[in-house]
Parts: C-alpha cells; sequence; structure tokens
C-alpha cells in the first residue's frame, strides 16, 4: 500500500452524531461488507471535535438549567426531568454498541447520557474532544493542492473565556453534528401580548409540579406535545392538546382533551381556538418543534435554511457545492444513533474516495427529485426533511453505496411495531418490555 494521506476532520459537537463521527473516523475499523480487510483508501484521519459543553452528549445531558448558563451560551438541552425514550433501547442503539441487558426497553435520558459516555470510552476517543470550545465561524477556502482542491478554516473560541476573540485551523473536512433541537421554533399568535398567562417553549420545559392544579393548553400534538401533556396530567387540573393535525387515534387520561390549532390570545388568560370556542389558561406550552442552526456558517459555504428545509444537500447529507462539508441528522422521525452510523460512514466513504459522489449538477437533481417526489405526495414544503416510512429505505442505501453493513433487520421490525403502539396506546406503551426472539429476526413482548 502506498503512503497515507492524512485527512484532517473539524466535527462540530459531541452528541450522539459528533460522537459517532468519531467513532468512524479514529476508532477501531469495522470491516468492510466488501473486501473485508479495512481497506483504508490511502487516507488516514485526523478528527477533532469542538464541543461547547463541558461534556458529551449534547441534547441528551441534561440540566436543570433553562435560558442561559453561567459561562452566557443558551442551554443547549431540551430534555426534561421524567423524559423516557419513545423508542426502545433495541432500536436506540449504534449498531456496533447495544445497551446495558440489565435496562428496560424505554430508559430514561440519564439512562442515554451514561450510554453515550461508555461508547465515547469504549471506543476511546475522548481525546479527540477539545470541551468548552464553540465554533464561531467556518468558511471554505480554495486550495488547489490539497487533496479535494478545497480547505476548510474553522475558528473556534474558549466558552470560559470573554476575552477569547477565536483561534483559526485549517481542515479537510467538515461534519456536523450541532444538534436539531436546541433552537426553539416560536409561532406568530395574535394577541400574544395580551395574554397574562405564562408561555413556554418545550425546549424550557423540565417538571410538572409548577403547573400543579393549573389549566394547561399544549400547542402542537407531536412527540413533545403528547408526553409532555401526558405527564402535566397527573398533577394540571385541565391539560388541551392544541393542534391542526387529524384527531389523535389513542386514549388519553380524562383530563386530556383535544382541540385546534390557536386562533388567538386575550387578555384574562383566554386562549381562543380555530373553531371558535376558548378556554382561560394558566399556562400556554409550545411543543412546535425547532429550527435549524447553521448562523457558524460563512455565506460562501452555500448552506441555507428556508422554512425548515436546508439545501443544497445532496442525500440530506452532503453540502453539494462543496461536498467535503456534511451534515448530520437534520432529518425527523428517524433512529438518530443508527442513522448518524450509516450517514458518517457514507461520508467517510466520500472522503476516502471510494464512494464517487455525482457531480454537483446531478446531485442537486436527485435532491430537487426527492423534494419533488415529496411534494407531489401532498407533503408540505416544511416536510422536506421528513423520513416517515421511508428511513430504513434511505439507510439501506446509503449502506449500499458505502459498502458497509445495512441496520439489522429487527430494528425495522421493533421500529414498526413501537410506532403502531405509540400511535394507538400512548398511554402505555413505554411499559412495554421486548427481547430479540430465537431466529433473531423479530422481538417477543415479555
Ligand atoms: N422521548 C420522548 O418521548 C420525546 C419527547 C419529546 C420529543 N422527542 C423528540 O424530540 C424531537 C422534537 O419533537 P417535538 O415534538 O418537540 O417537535 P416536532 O416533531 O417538530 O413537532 C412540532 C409540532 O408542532 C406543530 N406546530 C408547529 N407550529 C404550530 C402551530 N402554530 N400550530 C399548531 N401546531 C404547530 C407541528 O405541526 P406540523 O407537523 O403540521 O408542522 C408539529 O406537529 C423529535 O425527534 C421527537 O421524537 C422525544
Ligand atoms: C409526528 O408527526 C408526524 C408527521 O405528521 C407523524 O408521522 C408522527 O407519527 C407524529 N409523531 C407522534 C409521536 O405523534
Ligand atoms: C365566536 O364566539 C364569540 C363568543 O363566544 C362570538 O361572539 C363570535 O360571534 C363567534 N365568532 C364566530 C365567527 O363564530
Amino acid at each position: 500500500m502506498g503512503k497515507m494521506q492524512v485527512v484532517r476532520v473539524a466535527i462540530i459537537g459531541a452528541g450522539g452524531g459528533g460522537l459517532c463521527a468519531l467513532r468512524h473516523l479514529m476508532g477501531p475499523r469495522t470491516l468492510k461488507k466488501t473486501d473485508g480487510d479495512g481497506d483504508h483508501q490511502g487516507v488516514q484521519f485526523e478528527a477533532v471535535c469542538f464541543e461547547q459543553a463541558a461534556k458529551v452528549g449534547g441534547t441528551w445531558a441534561y440540566t436543570d438549567q433553562v435560558g442561559r448558563d453561567e459561562h452566557g451560551n443558551s442551554i443547549h438541552s431540551s430534555m426534561y426531568k421524567n423524559l423516557k425514550t419513545n423508542l426502545p433501547k433495541q432500536c436506540m442503539a449504534f449498531p456496533d454498541f447495544p445497551f446495558h441487558n440489565d435496562l428496560p426497553s424505554f430508559i430514561g435520558h440519564e439512562d442515554v447520557q451514561n450510554y453515550l459516555e461508555d461508547y465515547a470510552d469504549s471506543f476511546g476517543i475522548l481525546k479527540y474532544i477539545q470541551f468548552y470550545r464553540q465554533v464561531q465561524l467556518v468558511k471554505p477556502m480554495h486550495d488547489k493542492d490539497s487533496r479535494y482542491g478545497l480547505r476548510w478554516e474553522v475558528t473556534t473560541r474558549s466558552v470560559l473565556d470573554p476575552q477569547d476573540d477565536g483561534e483559526t485551523d485549517v481542515y479537510d473536512a467538515v461534519l456536523m453534528g450541532n444538534g436539531n433541537y436546541a433552537i426553539p421554533f416560536l409561532p406568530t399568535l395574535p394577541g400574544s401580548e395580551s395574554y397574562e398567562g405564562q408561555i413556554v417553549h418545550s425546549h424550557n420545559y423540565r417538571r410538572p409540579e409548577p403547573y400543579r392544579d393549573q389549566v394547561v393548553v399544549m400547542l402542537g400534538a407531536n412527540a413533545s406535545g403528547q408526553d409532555i401533556a401526558l405527564e402535566l396530567s397527573d398533577v394540571a387540573k385541565k391539560v388541551y392538546i392544541s393542534h391542526n393535525k387529524a384527531h389523535l387515534q389513542s386514549r388519553f387520561p380524562d383530563n386530556v382533551k383535544e382541540k385546534p390549532g390557536i386562533e388567538r390570545l386575550d387578555a384574562n388568560y383566554k386562549i381562543t381556538f380555530l373553531d371558535n370556542t376558548s378556554v382561560n389558561a394558566d399556562s400556554l406550552i409550545l411543543c412546535t418543534g425547532y429550527h435549524y442552526d447553521y448562523s457558524f456558517l460563512a455565506p460562501e459555504c452555500g448552506i441555507e435554511v428556508k422554512d425548515f428545509r436546508v439545501t443544497p444537500l445532496y442525500k440530506h447529507l452532503v453540502n453539494t457545492k462543496f461536498p467535503t462539508m456534511a451534515v448530520l441528522g437534520i432529518c425527523k422521525r428517524i433512529v438518530p444513533f443508527p442513522f448518524f452510523d450509516i450517514q458518517v460512514q457514507f461520508f467517510r466513504a466520500v472522503l476516502e474516495g471510494s464512494v464517487v459522489l455525482p457531480n454537483e449538477a446531478d446531485m442537486n437533481e436527485d435532491t430537487e427529485c426527492d423534494y419533488q417526489e415529496r411534494l407531489s405526495k401532498g407533503r408540505p414544503h416544511r416536510y422536506s426533511h421528513e423520513m416517515s416510512g421511508c428511513m430504513f429505505q434511505y439507510l439501506n442505501e446509503l449502506a449500499d453505496m458505502a459498502c458497509v453493513e445495512r441496520i439489522p433487520k429487527n430494528y425495522e421490525v421493533i421500529y414498526d411495531l413501537v410506532a403502531f403502539q405509540r400511535k394507538t396506546d400512548v398511554m402505555n406503551y413505554k411499559k412495554m418490555n421486548f427481547a430479540l426472539n430465537d431466529k433473531g429476526d423479530g422481538y417477543v413482548v415479555l
């Protein structure tokens, strides 16, 4: 084999995505499906991961704090005290790193945090992480002598030192795992200035106790809206789930009622819904989702976000303008860790040259086709990165292109099973426990 070429990669964030990137770039090599000898394609990675917090975990690193931390940074985690995963551990796990046997199927955020810490430890990747360093700016720079004809200037600063005006280093590639659940999306609600109740986004929700005996309206009925409504129903007088989607199929506790979306807010705690009914509510919790944030990318990077769509990305991952830049996990309705695992291995194969990407125009056309197909199925623009019903197909496609193992079929089996249970019995599905069946291709309920 010829001389190894060093490829320097800047990884942004040490949550599930960033850790997975370090594991595959710097950790022990998993054998490839086809050649079986762990061929490096003449490339040796040198990755550095920048993490603004004190520890790994990203959104899983629970904190009681909301707002800003002691260093003046916005709190990143969206975890609430009692959150349990809405996917079972059997399909949350990175395919090469199962959760502990003695954990139940649905686990607390602290179990996931411990798992990520174990993962980092087991693969010996902690040493590549620079904690308390925040990425300020990423900028492309043409460099015809470099492997890819282009390199990246990455400016970072210490969050511990307000005087620090940053340090710039040069990398061959940039992989973003900065998280997608940190910047609340706050819809404009007419009359909100007159409303006297408390308005909180689910990002800043931590525990149910402050809502004791209250009337609470939740806006948005996806994972956060439904899950927080359930835990509030134990203490609140009444909980309204206000949303614009089809009627929820699951049974809810008797003090939880559905309402259409919000028409307006008024004085006297009044909230009026789109059917012109109204309630007087002490609190309004906005479970309305999150913005993507790439504000640290210089405009020259070419990444744009318009109404929840990030472009120009090939396979929701690779910047088509500069394919040595990738963003992890922007898709919705996914199993995040297995998803990162395939995306990272695909991007690694791109950097190594074993996956040869189409040219920019063809990649953009592929992206446009995917987008148009979604629109033609009646999905709104803001669902551009939604993966309901096509996640495993997407992951299999990337795995096959990169010649790496697909996510095991049993992930899909349990994912579908749980999705059905969640939809039809949201009050009880997290009580279930599963075990792999004898054939290893399905599950038994314990
Ligand atoms: N383990 C758990 O139990 C748990 C709990 C919470 C969150 N999570 C995870 O966290 C992530 C984020 O979930 P999320 O529920 O916070 O966000 P989300 O999935 O983005 O859902 C936001 C919801 O708010 C709705 N919405 C937005 N603006 C609205 C408006 N003005 N009026 C009415 N509805 C509005 C959206 O409707 P449209 O769909 O029509 O846009 C959407 O259904 C997901 O990956 C989720 O699985 C997990
Ligand atoms: C969230 O919304 C999506 C898209 O409408 C849907 O497929 C999914 O089942 C919802 N999730 C929950 C927990 O209701
Ligand atoms: C809505 O309800 C209010 C009072 O409950 C009533 O005065 C008003 O006329 C109603 N508006 C519509 C459009 O039905």
